[in-house]
């Protein structure tokens, strides 16, 4: 398989050496879909393409898709005429993959209305995207490469990483929840774990490489399957902390179900692991959360944040929440405002509920759409109250901070962010530089952004 990928790279490099052609990738879907995007640069960037921001100038667009919710088809459509009206004028080849490419249907779609789209390629085969090109370059091929069982995890991909400090390391694919909502079991396969000595592989050579923070991936991250010592997502975590050189840890997302005693200690017991954890809560009525197949009710997810607090000293919770799921009362969505009073998250990921064909819960009774948007205001209203009470906990505490760059809209401020993810601008002194983690006293709460002084 390697080999046959490897053979593909070298024929393309030889056909395109010398001249200066142009890739350009749109990703828009999730953590792990951004992750699926750097592989796919490391594959264009070996077969000696080069990265151009701008997709109207480049000769290899790669759309890499998502369909967790509706609105996603109208926007890749769109994107797709706007390449067709490019294709005319300068022959460029228009390739699309990722997850909305596994859903039902959607092949034949757009073979039938979008029939000049030159390679179409799923989760599952990402790695023949060297053949799949070739084909389409040399040959003329239009090329559908897209298949629907789960495929082996493929290792070894070549990888160009957005990042030079942060980095994201995939731990596991696809998921076995089925919660009603929800396509991405559908398009993503069922779980499969990467071995545990391919991802600690994977993070020493980041932190090699001057990495310093690094992102756990997976749908389901707490119900990963490891081997030997390292049998689960707790021995993992406490694997990874072992690596010199990584600083930061963080994970997305873990399951509330799979919340175990060991992986709160593994988080209460390591420095290095953010003290955010991301705990999607989706619904806060144990009637709707049964109705999700979420498999945890109200209480069991309000006494496993307690716990987290009290075992995690300074823990700060974010999560998703799904307004408008079918045939939820009035009623019942006041207990999801209920237990964001009582958590306070820090930031909330609020989506209004989606109809995905296929699922348990596109079937149901569904609600009014003014119904959705009337409950997602009163949502974003209360999550907004409360954000500026929680950036003012932060007033006059000391800080460390990543160092990202420096801030957009004033060059002689450096931007960071706290193990919390809150952005923080300050002032850098001279031997500050990207990449390094410095404490910072933070002196004002704004908004979105804190404000801060250096500290020796
Ligand atoms: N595996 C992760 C989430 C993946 S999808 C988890 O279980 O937390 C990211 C988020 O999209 C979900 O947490 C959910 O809040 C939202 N989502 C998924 N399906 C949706 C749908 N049909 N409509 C609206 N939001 C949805
Ligand atoms: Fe979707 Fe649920 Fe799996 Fe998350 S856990 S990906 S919401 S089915
Ligand atoms: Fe991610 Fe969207 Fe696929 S959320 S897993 S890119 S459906």
């Amino acid at each position: 398989m390697q080999e046959n990928q490897e053979k593909f790279i070298d024929l393309i490099n030889k056909k395109i050496s010398g001249k200066n052609l142009k890739y350009s990738i749109l990703t828009m879907g999730c953590q792990l879909n951004e992750n699926d995007s750097e592989k796919i640069a490391g594959m264009l960037e070996k077969m000696g393409y080069s990265e151009i921001s701008d997709y109207k100038n480049a000769d290899l667009v790669i759309f890499n898709t998502c369909c967790v919710r509706e609105n996603a088809e109208e926007r890749l459509f769109g994107k797709i005429g706007e390449i067709k009206k490019l294709k005319e004028s300068r022959d460029t080849i228009l390739a699309i993959g990722g997850c909305m490419m596994q859903e039902k249907g959607m092949l034949q779609k757009i073979k039938k209305s979008y029939s000049f789209v030159d390679v179409i390629f799923g989760t599952h085969t990402m790695q023949n995207l060297p053949e799949d090109i070739y084909k389409s370059l040399i040959n003329k091929e239009k090329v559908k490469d897209v298949i629907d069982i789960d495929g082996e995890i493929y290792e070894g991909l070549p990888i160009k990483r957005n990042d030079k400090f942060k980095a994201s390391v995939t731990i596991m694919y696809g998921c076995n929840n089925f919660c009603t909502y929800c396509i991405v079991p559908y398009v993503r396969g069922r779980e499969r774990s990467r071995k545990p000595e391919k991802i600690l592989e994977e993070v020493k050579q980041l932190a090699e490489e001057g990495y310093k923070e690094i992102t756990l991936l997976g749908q389901n991250v707490n119900s990963y399957v490891g081997n030997g010592e390292i049998k689960n997502f707790a021995d993992l975590l406490n694997e990874v902390c072992r690596i010199d050189g990584i600083e930061r840890i963080r994970f997305i997302s873990p399951h509330p179900k799979d919340f175990t005693d060991d992986v709160i200690d593994a988080i209460a017991n390591n420095e290095k692991i953010c003290k955010i954890i991301h705990l999607p809560l989706q619904s806060g009525n144990s009637k709707v959360l049964k109705s999700m197949n979420r498999k945890y009710t109200k209480e069991q997810y309000l006494n496993l944040v307690n716990k987290m607090q009290e075992k995690i000293p300074g823990v700060v919770l974010s999560t998703d929440i799904i307004v408008g799921f079918p045939e939820e009362t009035d009623e019942e969505f006041e207990d999801t405002l209920d237990v964001v009073r009582k958590v306070n998250f820090e930031q909330i990921f609020m989506f209004i509920y989606s109809i995905r064909e296929g699922t348990v819960a596109s079937e149901m009774e569904q609600i009014p759409e003014d119904k959705k948007h009337e409950r997602f205001e009163k949502l974003k209203k209360l999550y907004e109250s409360r954000v500026d009470e929680n950036n003012e906990k932060y007033l006059n505490t000391v800080q460390k901070l990543l160092i990202e760059g420096t801030s957009k809209n004033n060059h002689e401020m450096f931007e960071g962010r706290t193990d919390t993810n809150k952005v923080v601008i300050f002032k850098p002194n001279e031997e500050n530089q990207i990449g390094d983690i410095v404490s910072v006293k933070i002196t004002e709460a704004h908004k979105w952004y804190l404000k801060g002084e250096i500290v020796k």
